[in-house]
């Protein structure tokens, strides 16, 4: 089956059953600081699975573009992948078990056609959080899977979330597919562990809520979360152990092949970590993100790095990462034609992929240089040394390994990982901080910021003129930061200008006022939306100040408060450049 026909069988199903389909959001949160990038259907809806009312109902169905950096080093197998797209429908607080329950086996078995004697399934076996999930194996018997195809197992396995370090999460119900019944009967686990038996959908019942100190307490609404990925289920129905050899992945693998003259039978691992890296930095670049040496900029740079250097052990010595990106961006059918923001940025992604793998390039001949002088000097890299070049330059530690051999001298790897573990204590011990300002625990001054965003994009357009478009946002509990279209650095007049007029709206105290309306009527009445995203049919539309001569019109979703006098007062910190043509500015409310 290919990818296009799975994602529309399985929207079609959930609007048959009167969900409400919804546009992708971007790769990047909008407003939860606990995290990078989204990494579930559910991400972006957490303001609706805590109970905000959503424009479009209490059912939803979507296909979200997705990205999970945590096993990057385990990307070159038959199924990681850092990008993914993920198919989900939700419940906000509307039904539960007993509809998800039978939907999930009738899509299986009837619209993909599974066959029923192929399927397990797992339920939550209980704990003191919460208990075992009886129901759900009652569900799936009644259904037709028979006991010795359900099973129980505890919160490791079967509970999913929160996403971030807090938020929605719940107990889940998976469904597996015996990939290789001939062989005979098989034991669930090792199944699993024998990659016989695959996981190709979860259904998560989230109900509870996890705050920071890890405690558990019950949501007043129930939801359902499913995910169904993409990559995996598609290469499943297609009969393929190894994802890489599904339709998805042909054309970027084929233009791989082509530019190295290597085969992918030969090559297989090195070619794998291409096309996930480059089919991942495209989706990144797309939605605003540049290589930088910090958050999600940096995994971008690993990503594109990595991809160049697999491809010198394919022996391409020139530029190519932009011409595997046009494959990408060539795929009318699973991409283009449902992402309008590949077009519509993709000069943009090509020119910063050139750039960035000029500048690796050049990283790695100075790198070159660096080692051979260690060489020269002391006959040696030690583990540390080699651990500076990796982290400095990003000079791949392979690299260094065999610039070593060349001069039969070998590298005390032990040495570099350790100076690499205790690097990553210290960062983690630097985000744990990071984590402690989420949103969830913060949600009033996150709020607060996310309103005073509103007003500074106004101000923004009202100072600077109608170019200024915004082009990211991140909020932490303490400060905003607003990245933004513009060509020149500000000067402290204008910075001055835009300040007073925000701080004029917060005085005024103007009343924030949400009304649910067609898309095209909020854009008619001039409301500010995001350039380049697809928007649903019906949306949020959050107005600052009186109806007739507000201050601001925004297509959002929220959440803000009630009134700006809420607000206190802003004040820009820093103003500064964010790339070509961009700007940003660091405010804090006090
Ligand atoms: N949020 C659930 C998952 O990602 C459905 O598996």
């Amino acid at each position: 089956m290919k990818a296009r026909e799975l994602k529309d069988k399985f929207i079609n199903f959930f609007v048959s059953q009167q969900h409400v389909e919804i546009p992708s959001a971007r790769i990047i949160p909008e407003n939860d600081p606990t995290t990078l990038f989204i990494s579930a259907g559910m991400h972006p809806l957490v303001p609706f699975l805590l109970g905000e009312s959503h424009p479009l109902g209490k059912r939803l169905t979507d296909v979200q573009k997705c990205v999970r950096t945590g096993d990057i080093d385990d990307v070159g197998d038959e199924t990681h992948n850092t990008f993914f797209e993920m198919l989900g429908n939700w419940s906000l607080g509307d039904y539960f078990k007993k509809d998800m329950i039978p939907w999930s086996y009738k899509f299986l078995t009837q619209e993909l056609k599974i066959n029923p004697e192929h399927l397990h399934v797992t339920c939550f076996e209980g704990d003191a959080d919460a208990p075992k999930d009886t129901e759900s194996y009652d569900l799936w018997h009644s259904q037709g899977i028979s006991e010795d195809r359900i099973h129980y197992l505890p919160k490791k396995d079967n509970w999913w979330g929160p996403a971030g370090s807090v938020g929605p999460c719940g107990p889940d119900t998976e469904m597996f597919i015996d990939t290789n019944p001939n062989a005979g009967p098989i034991d669930f686990v090792t199944g699993c562990k024998q990659r016989r038996i695959i996981e190709i959908w979860n259904d998560v019942f989230m109900q509870y809520y996890k705050d920071a100190d890890g405690k558990f307490s019950e949501m007043p609404q129930k939801n359902v979360d499913t995910g169904m990925g993409v990559e995996r289920t598609t290469a499943i129905l297609s009969g393929f152990s190894d994802n890489y050899l599904s339709s998805i992945w042909q054309p970027i693998i084929q233009k791989i092949e082509e530019i190295s003259h290597k085969k992918y039978s030969e090559y297989t691992k090195s070619i794998r970590i291409i096309a996930d890296h480059i089919r991942s930095a495209v989706f990144i670049i797309a939605d605003g993100i540049e290589p930088s040496n910090k958050e999600a900029g940096y995994v971008l740079r690993r990503l594109i790095r990595r991809a160049v250097r697999q491809g010198k052990i394919l022996g391409i010595e020139t530029n190519f990462i932009s011409k595997i990106a046009d494959a990408v961006l060539d795929n009318q059918e699973n991409y283009a034609g449902i992402y309008p923001e590949l077009n519509q940025n993709r000069e943009r992604i090509i020119s910063i992929l050139d750039a960035e793998e000029n500048k690796f390039r050049k990283t790695l001949n100075n790198g070159l240089r660096e080692i051979n002088k260690l060489i020269e000097r002391s006959k040696s890299v030690s583990g540390k040394e080699a651990f500076t070049l990796y982290e400095s330059f990003g000079f791949p530690v392979e690299m260094i390994q065999e610039e070593l051999e060349k001069n039969n001298l070998s590298l005390d790897i032990d040495e570099f990982n350790q100076a690499k573990e205790d690097h990553q204590k210290l960062s983690q011990t630097l985000s744990a901080g990071k984590f402690k300002s989420g949103l969830a625990d913060n949600s009033e001054i996150i709020t607060k910021y996310h309103t005073t965003t509103h007003l500074l994009h106004t101000a923004l357009r009202k100072i600077l003129g109608d170019h200024v478009q915004q082009s990211g946002s991140n909020i932490t509990a303490d400060r905003l930061r607003f990245d933004f279209s513009h060509n020149e650095k500000l000067t402290d007049e204008q910075l001055k200008q835009v300040s007073d007029l925000v701080n004029q709206q917060i005085k005024s105290s103007l009343v924030v006022t949400k009304e649910t309306i067609p898309f095209t009527q909020a854009q008619k009445e001039g409301a500010i939306a995001f350039f380049g995203s697809k928007y649903p049919e019906i949306v949020s539309v959050y107005t600052i100040g009186p109806k007739d001569s507000y201050f601001s019109k925004e297509v959002c979703t929220g959440p803000h408060v009630n009134n700006t006098n809420e607000l206190g007062t802003f004040e820009i910190t820093k103003e500064e450049s964010a790339g070509s043509g961009k700007r940003r500015i660091y405010a804090i409310l006090k």
